[in-house]
């Protein structure tokens, strides 16, 4: 949510700021602007919409200087309105800045400087005034004393018409530096910098940075500098753009051929290790990672250990982790605001399964496994989640079952898959049915579904249909059953019949010939080992929303009202 681009270097800033700006778009936002400094003036343009349609009809291109700052705002504080959009100058147009997070204590903050006039709502705009009011010695003190004043998460970056430099500062809220030759960068994510550089310093909390063309300092709130040695990253610029596809999503989904081996192979060892040496383990999660936590959670009780998954922003609510209990944080992009406040939690240890290098999450947690996805763009989570089933598998089985050509053959489906895509999209209801273990793949295939199709889905645990949801199936009513032979083939069949004798479409993912009998539509399922199922029906399940999405008009990758990194509770 919301994403911030810096340059300071020798190029034109305003042509790097739109490329930084597009490749953060997958965050989600609602308005874009840009701040350049030129001949010690900065100017600021901005407006509501996506980056290339303000950026083409504000000139941006037009923008001179060699140093900027650039932001996508997606509205917390105030409406979606061009003045709300960032960067924010400060009183004067002496100082701008650019904002992601939320300043809780602004309201109080604004009530001290009645003397400043404030152009927008948001809270964000407060950052530069406040410097502004601190100013009368060097530009970096003021910024220490107007984060000291700040409560909240903010990911900052300021730029002071008198100076050729960029001021950074983090808490709660991600922001990384890129290294170049002879100039740096600054970024929310790793993926906006890439076509630039390798190297890159991801800010811990309460660092405060100052980027000069040449060098990077680091500082705490003491105004101490601080020694982040900076990191390598192998994603090739080709890994985050489109390789030829209509979408990043179906990119992502076919690109799981590589990358479910990658997470296979990921390294367990600390993590496995503290799995064994705890009774309770406590796993915490969102969205799409909170079924890659169900499924993990389910895995480890079936070992006899008191394993539970939670929605990470009721954690707090319901549970208390004590001495002795593990926590589990897992989150594709390691920045999730609420899982960063459930983990805050005293336990006897935790780790972090992730995505993102050097991310928060990351940080915190005593072991982290890296899923090794390569960056995922799609809204959807596709790619990360099966590279969260590959990690649960390696924690939970001795030995996981080798899945040889399984994912080839689940992508090879494609055609037959848009086929019945076909017959759902029109349809403004779906449900989703599984029993046991494949019942966290149900959840996500709907969450996959209702998603980026707008169609209103439901996943059950099969035995659940006649205690509520069987009253809703009527003539017609698609019912997507996930029914490979295992040991809950034969009750799930008991369900199927129940929905079809009320005029259900039955779609089913399987390999039984009973349940193929009781089926409008089958995706076979090829018979491998019972514990690679999940795997095998996810990625079904991903193609069928992808197609029914795109079937319907609707963009994939930027699904209405969500972001791909919340990093708001
Ligand atoms: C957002 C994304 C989802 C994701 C969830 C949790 O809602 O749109 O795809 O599953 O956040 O994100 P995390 O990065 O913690 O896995």
């Amino acid at each position: 949510m919301c994403g911030i681009i810096g340059y300071i270097g020798m190029q034109k800033a305003s042509t790097i700021l739109i490329e930084g700006l597009k490749s953060l778009e997958y965050r989600g936002y609602d308005s874009v602007g840009i701040a350049t400094l030129d001949h010690g003036r900065i100017r600021i343009r901005k407006n509501i919409g996506m980056v290339s349609e303000v950026a083409d009809s504000l000139k941006f291109e037009e923008m001179e200087g060699t140093i900027g700052i650039g932001h996508t705002r997606w509205a917390t504080h105030g409406v979606v309105s061009e003045e709300n959009a960032h960067p924010h100058f400060g009183k004067s147009e002496k100082i701008a800045a650019v904002h992601n997070g939320v300043i809780e204590n602004f309201a109080e903050l604004r009530e001290e400087m009645k003397d400043h006039r404030f152009r927008s709502e948001t809270d964000s705009e407060l950052i530069p005034h406040l410097i502004e009011e601190h100013l009368d010695g060097s530009f970096i003190d003021a910024f220490i004393k107007s984060l000291k004043k700040l409560e909240g998460s903010y990911a900052v970056v300021a730029v002071d018409a008198a100076e050729e430099k960029l001021y950074l500062a983090r808490k709660n809220s991600p922001l990384v530096i890129g290294i170049g030759k002879g100039e740096m960068f600054c970024a929310s994510d790793i993926p906006a910098m890439l076509k630039h550089t390798r190297q890159f310093v991801p800010l811990e909390e309460g660092d405060i940075a100052i980027l000069t063309r040449e060098s990077y300092q680091i500082f705490n709130h003491d105004g101490k500098t601080v020694i982040r040695k900076p990191i390598t990253v192998k994603w090739s610029m080709e890994q985050a753009q489109k390789s030829g596809f209509p979408h990043f999503m179906l990119k992502e989904i076919h690109e799981q051929k590589h990358t479910v081996s990658e997470s296979l192979a990921a390294n367990v060892d600390k993590a496995k290790k503290l799995i064994e040496n705890h009774e309770r383990i406590d796993i915490v999660a969102c969205g799409t990672s909170y079924h890659a936590g169900l499924m993990l959670a389910y895995l480890l009780s079936k070992k006899g250990k008191n394993a539970h998954a939670y929605i990470a922003s009721d954690y707090p609510f319901i549970a208390k982790p004590d001495e002795k209990t593990l926590m589990v944080a897992i989150s594709q992009s390691g920045e999730t605001a609420d899982i960063l406040q459930a983990i805050k939690a005293k336990s006897s240890g935790k780790i972090a399964i992730t995505n993102a290098v050097g991310s928060s999450i990351a940080r915190i947690c005593d072991a982290t496994i890296y899923m090794n996805a390569g960056p995922e763009v799609g809204v959807a989570a596709t790619k990360t989640f099966t590279a969260q089933l590959a990690i649960v598998f390696r924690l939970a089985y001795e030995k996981v079952p080798e899945p040889g050509n399984l994912i080839e053959t689940m992508l090879s489906k494609e055609d037959e898959i848009r086929k019945i895509a076909e017959k759902l999209s029109k349809k403004e209801h779906a449900f989703f049915l599984a029993r046991g273990s494949n019942v966290p793949i149900a959840y996500e295939g709907s969450l996959k579904f209702k998603e980026i199709t707008y169609i209103h889905s439901e996943a059950y645990p099969a035995g659940e249909l006649k205690h509520g949801t069987l009253s809703l199936v009527t003539e017609g009513t698609p019912v997507i059953a996930l029914a490979p032979k295992d040991e809950t083939t034969a009750k799930l069949l008991g369900n199927i019949k129940e929905t079809k004798a009320r005029g259900a479409t039955v779609i089913s993912l399987t390999n039984d010939a009973n349940v193929k009998k009781e089926s409008d539509y089958v995706i076979d399922i090829p018979v491998v080992d019972a514990r690679l199922y999940p795997l095998a029906l996810a990625i079904p399940l991903q193609l069928l929303a992808y197609h029914v999405s795109v079937l319907r008009g609707i963009n994939p990758d930027r699904p209405r009202n969500l972001a791909k990194s919340v990093t708001v509770e």
